[in-house]
């Protein structure tokens, strides 16, 4: 059962928490895909509620994205159990299922084509209304420094950056 939520009482979790994990889930081509994400921003842009996720161009999830521009945020009451935030956080599903190694399971969207994520039952929907990949040159140069380059003697801008896909949020429940 979903029970509808007004997104914006939401807010001071989603920006308290999203750095101890939300996921990302994608679907392109009948194939579902997770993410953990720990950036995130909500607020409002054209008069609309609005999601941002920012994604490295190097992720599946990029990729998918790209393919179906719908996203689900699926925000855990408490916090991603351990095995979700381990497969989903640093394995690719590119080369696997996640959904299925991760034991997620899938409930269907209502305005959008991605399904939401039981286990993690506050679920924004979202439609992707515009998208900016990020250029190295224009971050500061501190954060270049830490997020741009592995620190292990790769050049700057040798980690792929950041697009940030606005998703208009079209829909808010959580699942019961
Ligand atoms: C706590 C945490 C937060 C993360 N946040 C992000 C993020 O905001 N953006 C991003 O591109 N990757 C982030 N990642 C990395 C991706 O979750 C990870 O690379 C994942 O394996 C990508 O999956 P995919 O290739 O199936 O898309 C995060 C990982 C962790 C563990």
């Amino acid at each position: 059962m979903k029970e509808k939520i007004d997104v914006f009482d939401y807010s001071v979790k989603f920006t308290k928490d999203v750095m101890k994990g939300f996921l990302l889930t994608t679907k392109a081509n009948g194939k579902v895909n997770s993410m953990v994400i720990g950036w995130g921003t909500i607020g409002i842009q054209w008069g609309k509620p609005i999601c941002i996720v920012y994604v490295r161009t190097s992720r599946y999830t990029h990729k998918l994205l790209e393919e179906n521009p719908e996203f689900t945020v699926n925000i855990p009451i408490d916090r991603l159990g351990e095995d979700v935030f381990r497969i989903c956080g640093s394995l690719s599903g590119k080369d696997m299922d996640k959904i299925k190694e991760a034991n997620l399971t899938l409930v269907e969207g209502e305005c959008v084509s991605v399904p939401a994520i039981k286990e993690a039952p506050i679920t924004l929907e979202c439609k992707v209304i515009y998208k900016q990949t990020q250029v190295v040159e224009d971050y500061a140069e501190d954060i270049r420094k830490k997020y741009y380059c592995n620190g292990e003697g790769k050049a700057e801008g040798q980690q792929a950056v950041h697009t940030a896909f606005y998703g208009e949020i079209v829909n808010a429940y959580m699942i019961k």
